[in-house]
């Protein structure tokens, strides 16, 4: 395994990236520049926080009870769910969401673009591991940039003989000032699924606001879609190529008490996940040799 100091070595930027030990032994990229700062932990590739300088609150929300634990998910940030979003199709005991938000990545890349942002490319490929989930060869990467902008690219590359297919997600959690007073736009007459009591296909009527538990996958949209918060002054876009599907989610009181990790009483309140999927009829199936890229692109403007 690559050290902190060979890290710093090899992928560090004066004042701009570094990375350090987390007390659980897992390593964190912290990025700090003149446009943003940000954080990563290299296990999930899983970026953790992002603010702009031009915000006084974060962009990324991360549970006050998230924490970083080897082979756990971290509450908060933005998971990345692949090869499968959701519970996989036939085995119960494989890991909601895939194995690639807890797995160990490498970084191979880093620098600084020409208008001062932040770069960072990790790797995942398949091991002994991941095979034992899904028997396939795959290179998998996420780059992300760090500035006033936030951009993240996760491309998987079939790097075997055969063709398959893979559901996936940037599973973001929004900081927001509360769930009940924002309303999310955008995906007016899209189709979504329900899965809230029961699996049920709807179509959406305007923009949508939150008085209970919500849970859809809206299908065939690539639309921009946007968080409007009036309390917090701005509106946060979401941008987005290569996905056909956005999930919107809150778990509201009874599901975030049960998932006991949200920062109870009411820490899901000033959270909302906005997610740039491809799922259900939206999954890809990537021929031998080929490449698919979700890319997502998020931003801030006064409301
Ligand atoms: C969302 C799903 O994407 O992720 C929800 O639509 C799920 O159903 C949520 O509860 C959180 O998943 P997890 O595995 O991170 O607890």
């Amino acid at each position: 395994m690559t050290t902190v100091q060979q890290l710093n070595t090899q992928f560090g930027i004066d004042k701009h990236l570094s990375f350090c030990e987390d007390v659980s032994g897992l390593i964190v990229a912290e990025i700090s520049n003149p446009q943003a700062t940000a954080s990563l932990c290299l296990q999930g590739a899983h970026l953790m926080a992002w603010q702009p300088r031009s915000q006084s609150v974060p962009v990324v929300w991360l549970s006050r009870d998230a924490k970083l634990a080897a082979g756990k998910s971290i509450r908060g940030g933005v998971p990345v769910c692949w090869p499968w979003f959701g519970a996989h199709a036939a085995e119960s005991g494989f890991p909601a969401h895939g194995f690639a938000r807890t797995m160990p990545w490498r970084v191979i890349e880093s620098g600084k673009e020409p208008n001062g942002a932040t770069r960072l490319t990790l790797r995942l490929e398949e091991n002994e591991k991941t095979r034992v989930q899904w028997p396939h060869d795959a290179r998998l990467e996420l780059t992300v940039i760090v500035g006033e902008t936030l951009r993240m690219e996760l491309s998987t590359e079939n790097t075997g003989e055969s063709d398959f297919v893979i559901s996936e997600a940037l599973h973001t959690y929004f900081k927001i000032s509360d769930i009940g007073a924002v309303r999310v736009s955008g995906l007016a007459g899209c189709d979504y699924w329900d899965k809230v009591g029961g699996s049920a296909l709807n179509k959406q009527d305007g923009a949508i606001s939150f008085a209970s538990e919500t849970d859809r996958v809206y299908i065939n949209t690539a639309t921009e879609c946007s968080i409007e918060d009036d309390r917090l002054g701005r509106r946060i876009r979401i941008a987005k190529s290569g996905s056909l599907s956005t999930v919107v989610w809150t778990p509201w009181t009874a599901k975030a008490e049960r998932m006991g990790d949200l920062g109870q009483p009411d820490g899901w309140r000033e959270m909302l996940c906005v997610e740039s999927a491809n799922a259900i009829e939206n999954i890809v199936r990537i021929a031998a040799g080929t490449r698919h890229t979700m890319v997502v692109e998020y931003c801030t403007e006064p409301l």
